[in-house]
């Protein structure tokens, strides 16, 4: 992996816009500093996701587990929502492909197809019931507190349409993945006698792919899990240096950070050109937001600080959200993501015949098309004065996707040290839970209300 970050400078662009030389210098010259807060958390025990890569024991666990499981299911059914289901879909998308669950048993090697549910819509879980066999599937429930109400919800729902199935053998299709001691869902493994995996307590949602919440899924769908751990733990070692230009993930946190607190551009854009990571920009945009986004900095300073991450797909978002990051506001940086190698490329048959607008594109291939039009992107913005960096990975293979993940898990939480935020807590998502809890009666809730309280929803015009 490597970050190109040279459209981030001033020189490099119109020379009005982006980062001078002497903001460059300030934060090299921070740096060390920023970095030595980040050890002393990571020693105190706050950054426990750096560890994740030297787990093999779950590794090993993992791989017995789903190997008696895996292939005895046609389907994976994955319930969780925010960071218990946003990581599996963006890996399981962008490793196996997008067309997974479409592709015949043989073409799947007869791992099974999965599907994440990450919402209470019932529309959707209806008709993800609807097509799945419950006696071909196995139903992974996944949520760090055991609590949440959504994923709580959904695995009701789920369970009453596995026993009206099976019966006493429902609980066979039922894996549960949570805290390993807290919260309902670990209270009703223990009573209804689920198998179950641990989340390690040091390990947040959004933070929380590489460890048995991604790898369970992951593995039963046949990717190779201690890959993924491969490329994360390359990403750690790529994040010691106190050097910021020789550690990469640091580098781009402050770049992020300077752009969002010293130029203006509060809108940081995540624009892959490649379908295999469409579902990756909304798991970066949950890291982003979640974590950066708060009203207090450490001190208990009111901040309200946080950029605004947004995900962009190339070349499709060129003929519509590219319009505005050329000539709109000058409040947006585009972090693209490029692919060395996408794959078997298929080349564009060649017939002079045909109008000009379409015979010049004979003899290329759509690859080195979606390259082209990656490259002439950038460069056009840094035209317009539009700040822009690369982050440049070499495939899509598991190896390098666990590097990317960790890769930027590493750099939002540099950024929660340059901002003065705890990257770890999410207080407005507690909030919503409560007022949720509260309205639904949940006991021990009621006195929750929101100050001042909300208006009541009217009729529209
Ligand atoms: O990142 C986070 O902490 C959140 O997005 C959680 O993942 C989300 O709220 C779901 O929580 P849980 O896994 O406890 O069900």
């Amino acid at each position: 992996m490597r970050v190109n970050y040279a459209r981030m400078l001033q020189e490099r662009l119109d020379g009005v816009h982006g980062l001078a030389p002497p903001r460059l210098d300030a934060l090299v010259r921070r740096f060390p500093e920023v970095h030595g807060e980040l050890l002393a958390r990571r020693t105190e025990g706050e950054y426990g996701f750096y560890h994740l890569p030297e787990a093999s024991d779950t590794v090993a666990a993992i791989r017995r587990f789903s190997e008696g499981l895996g292939q005895a299911h046609e389907d994976v059914l994955v319930l969780g929502i925010g960071g218990s289901a946003l990581g599996t879909r963006a890996l399981l998308d962008a490793i196996r492909g997008r067309d997974w669950n479409q592709r015949s048993d043989e073409a799947r090697e007869y791992f099974p197809r999965v599907t994440v549910l990450d919402n209470v819509d019932p529309a959707a879980i209806g008709a993800a019931l609807q097509r799945l066999d419950p006696r071909r599937t196995l139903v992974n429930v996944i949520s760090k507190s055991g609590n949440t109400a959504e994923t709580l919800a959904q695995y009701l729902v789920v369970r009453a349409w596995l026993r009206e199935a099976l019966g006493d053998g429902a609980s066979r299709h039922l894996v549960f993945t949570t805290d390993p001691e807290s919260g309902a869902l670990r209270e009703m493994a223990t009573t209804a006698g689920v198998a179950s995996l641990e989340v390690p307590p040091a390990i947040g949602g959004r933070f929380s792919v590489l460890s048995p919440v991604g790898l369970l899924p992951l593995a039963l769908a046949g990717i190779e899990i201690d890959e993924l751990l491969g490329g994360a733990g390359e990403a750690v070692r790529r994040a010691e240096s106190d050097d910021l230009r020789e550690n990469p993930a640091a580098l781009y946190a402050a770049l992020m950070f300077a752009a969002d607190t010293q130029l203006g551009a509060r809108i940081q854009v995540l624009m892959p050109y490649c379908d295999g990571l469409r579902e990756f920009t909304a798991w970066y945009c949950q890291l982003w937001a979640e974590s950066l986004g708060k009203a207090h900095d450490r001190r208990g300073q009111l901040i309200h600080a946080g950029p605004t991450p947004l995900g962009a797909v190339g070349a499709t978002d060129q003929h519509s959200l590219v319009q505005l990051f050329m000539e709109g506001p000058f409040d947006k940086v585009v972090a693209f993501v490029s692919v060395d190698d996408l794959g078997p490329d298929l080349p564009i048959p060649s017939d002079p015949s045909l109008p000009e607008a379409a015979a010049f594109l004979g003899g290329h291939t759509l690859g080195e098309l979606l390259h082209t039009e990656y490259e002439a992107t950038s460069a056009a913005l840094a035209k317009a004065g539009r700040m822009n960096l690369t982050v440049r990975i070499r495939d899509l293979s598991a190896r390098s996707l666990g590097e990317l993940v960790m890769f930027f898990q590493i750099a939002v939480g540099y950024a929660g040290v340059w901002y003065g935020v705890n990257p770890f807590d999410q207080p407005g998502v507690e909030f919503g839970k409560r007022l949720t809890y509260a309205a639904l009666g949940r006991p021990g809730y009621q006195g929750e209300t929101a100050t001042p309280r909300p208006e009541p929803v009217r009729e529209g015009v």
